[in-house]
């Protein structure tokens, strides 16, 4: 029996919905423990494109229980959403494979809105959020002025809830943001019908997940964002509202660390970005560009051009150190074959310091210069490869050498976006 945690080692957009939907196979549940819809997974199979912001990246698989844990945010009408276009897929998705925690926090429409001011007020210093309500609700969470799950299914708690909260939350809107206010009976008219379509969804997750453990099943943890994205480990404040690493898997799914066993650190062969914040790696040239546009590197969220750059194994390290983690995920490999040289970031230059270490103060972060090894690339089309010893011999190289410079094992390489599109060196369960 092997529980495992699967998380971002970069800024987000790693591959993970690629990767959980692949390793949900020898699973018996898939959880999300953080975030909400401010998140994008893609998973490709048979040809076929899936993005789920809210879902877990194993609902394609039709025996899998899927849970959203505590620690996700979740707003009632997208869920809603994504369930009903899954099922005009022909997915099956019902309250048998997918499950919600009672105490999990609802987005509500004032959360979009202070989300949406805030930016709008800072101009050139926003954040560059997914405008989403994310940041706001894990603020009510915070502040214990939060609607949760198990007050959405309960008509007379979550009206007296929203009516308790409404007056400041409308006074801040109207007078410092200067922003369009919420409507309580329109909320009441939205959300109360959100509670019958999911009530038979709201259970306690945690005791489901510890039923499984017990029973000797095998449970992913899916992780959203990137460590670097992290609350308290990533670029504050340029970060989500979130902890987006493995530990939180424990805390937002209402499980022991006794009971994880592995785990996986996703990483990009090179790096990307979505948002505003300091990113040493970023190309700011025609390769830059090229990669954009080889990786099609848009937000699977808010369509926006992700900004990218080199491999930076600074930002790697200081991920397999904070999660513990015990193997790498390589993707998007397939995207540099063409490039004559590749660069990997191994240490950044600070005034006459060499830094190891990924710097916490913002300050010094944004001085830093890169320092560079330089790796020959390949030509070769690799989305067919199926065995490591079937790689041209340095992208084989390039792949060794950023397990080396992680100090962790990689396990998978994903060489293009479909489940196929994998060799496995070693089956983290
Ligand atoms: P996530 O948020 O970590 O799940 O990642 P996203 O889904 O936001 O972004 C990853 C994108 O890269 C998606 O469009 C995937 O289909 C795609 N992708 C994943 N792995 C590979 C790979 O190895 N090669 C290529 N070419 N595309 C990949
Ligand atoms: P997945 O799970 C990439 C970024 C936003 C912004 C910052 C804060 O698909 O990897 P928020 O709306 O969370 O308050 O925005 O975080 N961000 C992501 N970037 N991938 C994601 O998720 C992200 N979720 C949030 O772009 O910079
Ligand atoms: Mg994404």
């Amino acid at each position: 029996m092997s529980n495992i945690v699967v998380i971002g080692t970069q800024w987000g957009d790693e591959g993970k919905g690629k990767v959980v939907d692949l390793l949900a196979e020898k699973a018996r549940m898939v959880v999300r423990f953080q975030g909400g819809n401010n998140a994008g997974h893609t998973m490709v199979v048979g040809g076929e494109s899936f993005i789920s912001h809210l879902i877990p990246s194993g609902i394609l698989h039709p025996d899998k229980a899927c849970l959203i844990g505590n620690g996700v945010v979740v707003d009632p009408g997208v869920l809603i959403e994504e369930i009903s276009h899954l099922q005009d897929r022909g997915i099956s998705v019902g309250p048998h494979n997918l499950l919600i925690s009672e105490n999990a926090h609802l987005i509500m429409p004032y959360h979009k809105l202070i989300d949406h001011g805030r930016e709008r007020l800072k101009g050139d210093n926003k954040i560059g959020t997914t405008g989403r309500g994310i940041g706001p609700c894990y603020e009510d969470k915070a502040t214990r002025r939060g609607i949760r799950f198990c007050d959405l299914i309960d008509p007379d708690a979550f009206r007296e809830k929203l009516s308790s909260i409404l007056g400041e939350k409308n006074f801040y809107l109207k007078e410092f943001l200067k922003s369009e206010t919420a409507d309580e009976a329109a909320i009441l008219e939205e959300y109360l019908p959100y509670a019958e379509v999911l009530r038979p969804h709201v259970t306690n997750v945690s005791v489901l997940i510890n039923q499984a453990v017990k029973a000797g099943q095998d449970v992913l943890f899916e992780g959203a964002q990137g460590t670097h994205l992290d609350i308290d480990h990533g670029t504050y404040p340029f970060v989500t509202s979130s902890n987006t690493v493995a530990g939180n898997a424990c805390c937002g799914a209402g499980i022991g660390p006794t009971r994880i066993h592995g785990v996986i650190g996703m990483v990009k062969a090179y790096t990307t970005r979505v948002g505003r914040g300091p990113f040493p790696t970023e190309l700011h040239d025609k390769v830059g560009d090229l990669i954009q546009e080889r990786g099609v590197e848009f937000g699977a969220t808010t369509g926006r051009r992700r900004r990218c750059g080199w491999l930076d194994t600074v930002v790697v390290r200081n991920a397999a150190r904070i999660n513990g983690l015990t193997g790498l995920a390589v993707t998007k490999l397939d995207v540099l074959s063409g490039l004559k040289t590749l660069k990997i970031c191994t240490a950044y230059q600070y005034k006459k310091d060499k830094l190891q270490e990924f710097p916490t103060n913002l300050k010094v972060l944004e001085q830093c210069e890169p320092i560079y090894e330089e790796l020959p690339g390949w030509s070769d089309d690799i989305t067919a490869i199926q065995d490591i010893d079937d790689l041209p011999k340095n992208a084989g190289t390039y792949v060794k050498r950023i397990g080396e410079l992680a100090e962790t094992p990689v396990q998978i390489i994903s060489v293009g976006p479909g489940r196929e599109h994998t060799i496995v060196l070693q089956d983290p369960f």
